[in-house]
């Protein structure tokens, strides 16, 4: 069984989140996604509008996510790709070259990202 894992913050849950989440699963047979928490967030500087429980619900009720994980700190990567037998690593290509050095542990793959959608875009445009 291959398995893939992505990190994220799925806030506002949207069509780009779809399309990157679909694209990971085909990659392999089983997808993991490492969601971060609320306190992860604030030391990112980010704020969420669903809070964690609500985000990894909406995650779980998508058919290509398997298992979702909190995602607490920058270091968890290489334990979390070692611990579940993690084939391939996956992120969009925002995050191009950024964990390459996870090509030591399995194989590392940035897809494109969906054009026009972000959750900072949604946030913004609502304000008008
Ligand atoms: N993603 C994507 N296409 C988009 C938006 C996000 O492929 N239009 C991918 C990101 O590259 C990442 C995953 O979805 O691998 C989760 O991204 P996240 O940062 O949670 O979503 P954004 O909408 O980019 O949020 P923000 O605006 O807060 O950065």
């Amino acid at each position: 069984m291959k398995k893939i894992i992505t990190y994220g913050t799925f806030d506002l849950l949207h069509y780009g989140h779809i399309n990157l989440l679909k694209r990971a699963k085909k990659l392999g047979d089983y997808l993991i996604v490492a969601l971060s928490t609320n306190e992860f967030n604030e030391i990112k500087g980010k704020k969420c509008y669903f809070p964690y429980e609500e985000r990894k619900q909406l995650l779980e009720a998508i058919r290509y996510v398997d298992l979702v994980i909190p995602e607490d700190s920058w270091e968890q990567k290489i334990e979390n790709v070692k611990e579940f037998k993690v084939d391939i690593f996956v992120m969009g290509d925002d995050w191009r070259g950024e964990f390459d050095f996870l090509k030591e542990y399995c194989e590392v793959a940035y897809l494109t990202r969906t054009p026009e959608v972000s959750t900072t875009k949604i946030k913004t445009d609502l304000k008008l």
